[in-house]
């Protein structure tokens, strides 16, 4: 499927993803609406875009033009009514009741053949499906943070799925100058899945008293990953992360090797959620 017929795209979700992938897509040449329940995500989303947006230019790796037609296309919005779109992403927490909500909202705006994605990391593409009006026009879209220069893109098709609709998200990545994946419905995908026991067994390590986190953030670097599994659920945000864990294994049958780590519990409960809360495994 070809992206002629795509002009508008709406993002769910002001949050960590959302804000990144909405500039991703207003700089992609689409008009961009950014909506979200909280109208204070939206103007930290405008600051934190408006930035990105000198900081490229400074780089000169944009123009002055570039920022005037993002600043044209762009739309920030926290009513529901504003996101009607030929493709909707959402990003909106990862708790499936919360999604389905949205998107019930979302059906009853946008027409029938309206894409619906989902960035979700660890939800069942399958399950969402089927509650969701008109099920084949809905797949995953799964971006990786920070998605402004993240360049994978997982394209996740549900049992429903039409196959125009995966073609037209996976094209959309290409567009985006991403690197698109297809990948079938499956706990955590591909990276997800891979990535839990990078995670796990790192806090199993601290919480048994072998190491402490800043030794296991350094051995981790020094051996060539960009930031150890402390830093880095500190930057995805403990909250996802932790959902994320117990979503996968879950789905596969709660194996003793994937049990959530009790220590990034205890973190969540706290609201110590990483770098969006200033504090997380570190302060900042
Ligand atoms: N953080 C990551 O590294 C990462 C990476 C890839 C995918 N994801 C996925 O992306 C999604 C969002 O994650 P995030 O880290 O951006 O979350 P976040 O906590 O930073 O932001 C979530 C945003 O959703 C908004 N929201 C909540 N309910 C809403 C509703 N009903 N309608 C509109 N907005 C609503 C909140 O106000 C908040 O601004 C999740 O599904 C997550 O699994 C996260």
């Amino acid at each position: 499927m070809t992206l002629d017929h795509v002009e508008t795209i709406c993002i769910c979700g002001a949050g960590t993803m959302g804000r990144g992938i909405a500039l991703v897509a207003a700089l992609s040449g689409f008009r961009t609406k950014l909506y979200d329940v909280q109208q204070v995500m939206l103007w930290k989303s405008k600051e934190e875009i408006d930035k990105s947006l000198q900081l490229l230019q400074s780089k000169n790796k944009i123009t002055e033009h570039d920022v005037d037609s993002v600043h044209r296309r762009l739309m920030y919005t926290h009513n529901i009514d504003d996101c009607k779109a030929d493709i909707v992403i959402e990003a909106i927490v990862e708790k499936p009741a919360v999604k389905l909500a949205l998107f019930q909202q979302l059906a009853t705006v946008n027409n029938a053949l309206c894409i619906f994605a989902s960035n979700t990391s660890s939800l069942s593409i399958s399950d969402l499906q089927a509650q969701i009006v008109h099920p084949e026009r809905f797949a995953g879209m799964h971006f990786f943070n920070p998605a402004t220069h993240m360049k994978l893109v997982e394209v996740v098709k549900g049992k429903q799925t039409a196959q125009h609709v995966v073609d037209a998200l996976y094209n959309l990545a290409k567009t985006m100058g991403k690197v698109p994946v297809h990948c079938n419905d499956a706990p955590g995908f591909i990276v997800n899945h891979i990535a839990r026991p990078y995670y796990l067994e790192a806090m199993r390590l601290v919480e048994s008293g072998a190491a402490s986190m800043e030794q296991v953030d350094a051995v981790m670097e020094a051996t060539g990953f960009k930031m150890g599994p402390f830093k880095l659920m500190d930057f995805i945000g403990l909250d996802i992360n932790y959902s994320v864990s117990e979503i996968v294994w879950e789905a596969l049958g709660k194996p003793e090797r994937l049990t959530p780590a009790a220590m990034q519990k205890a973190k969540v409960d706290a609201g110590e959620l990483g770098r969006k809360t200033g504090k997380g495994f570190y302060e900042y």
